[in-house]
């Protein structure tokens, strides 16, 4: 079994389990000094393409960008999300999780559930590509964004669906706006970690998607925590170095390169 994956199996119940999402090298850089996993996550349909959902996210769109992010990565687990379309048989899924790690050296491939597609994730596992799951909220099958395990009959049926993606060989398991009771249930009694987004702290670990926690997206709904409100530094930048240019206050002679080192 892949190192990586080892160690954060054993992080199950002991300490909890970090990941964010990432798009790019220089992003990666940084959340890699920290995280457990990075994941590239289809929702950069959103966040990066500006798409009303994550259903046109290519598998070459998720290629290019985990080429990327795998270039800023040294030491955290790299999971990359299966685009909608490219995982509905087994004979599809694993010929495009192959593409997908082949092409790109990442470490595991993530699959939403439809409730149906575990004997997909039981294929993948046989060929010896790692998966990590994702029920509650599945935006690639869901178009409407509703809290799920509230009711006893949802809650049953989202714990069965859990077992049964761990039962396929999943190492790990995405919990996406599963209502609290719920997601303990399945931490509890899942031997594979849970890692929740807007599912409580009662998941092995949590994942949000960075650019909402950067205050970057302006997609901040109750679950994301904004730390930092990065599009106000941004804006204060580029209007500053706006004002700079339109009053020949940049470049200065220090910024000139005659005679001097292209370096610093
Ligand atoms: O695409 C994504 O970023 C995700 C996370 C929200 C878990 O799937």
């Amino acid at each position: 079994m892949n190192i990586k994956i080892k160690k954060i199996l054993k992080k199950k119940s002991k300490s909890k389990i970090v990941s964010l999402t990432a798009y790019s090298k220089n992003i990666a850089g940084i959340l890699d000094k920290y995280v457990d996993i990075i994941l590239v996550g289809d929702s950069m349909a959103n966040v990066l393409y500006g798409l009303k959902n994550t259903h046109k996210i290519t598998l070459d769109n998720i290629i290019q960008h985990t080429i990327s992010v795998k270039r800023g990565v040294k030491k955290s687990l790299l999971v990359v999300d299966m685009p909608k379309g490219t995982y509905k048989n087994k004979i599809e899924a694993k010929k495009n999780a192959k593409l997908i790690l082949n092409s790109t050296n990442c470490d595991a491939v993530k699959l939403e559930s439809n409730s149906k597609n575990f004997d997909i994730i039981k294929e993948l596992v046989n060929s010896k590509i790692p998966v990590m799951g994702h029920i509650g909220y599945t935006p690639q099958f869901k178009n409407k964004f509703k809290i799920e395990g509230k009711s006893k009959k949802s809650s049953n049926k989202l714990f069965k669906e859990a077992l049964l993606i761990e039962k396929a060989g999943a190492f790990a398991i995405v919990l996406e706006c599963v209502a609290s009771k719920t997601s303990k249930l399945i931490t509890d009694t899942l031997k594979i970690p849970t890692i929740g987004i807007g599912s409580s702290n009662y998941c092995d670990g949590q994942i949000l998607v960075t650019d909402d926690m950067l205050g970057l997206s302006g997609f901040y709904p109750r679950f994301v925590k904004k730390y930092v409100s990065l599009n106000r530094l941004i804006d204060k930048a580029v209007k500053k170095y706006t004002r700079d240019v339109k009053l020949d206050k940049f470049p200065t002679k220090k910024n000139f390169l005659d005679g001097s080192k292209f370096g610093k």
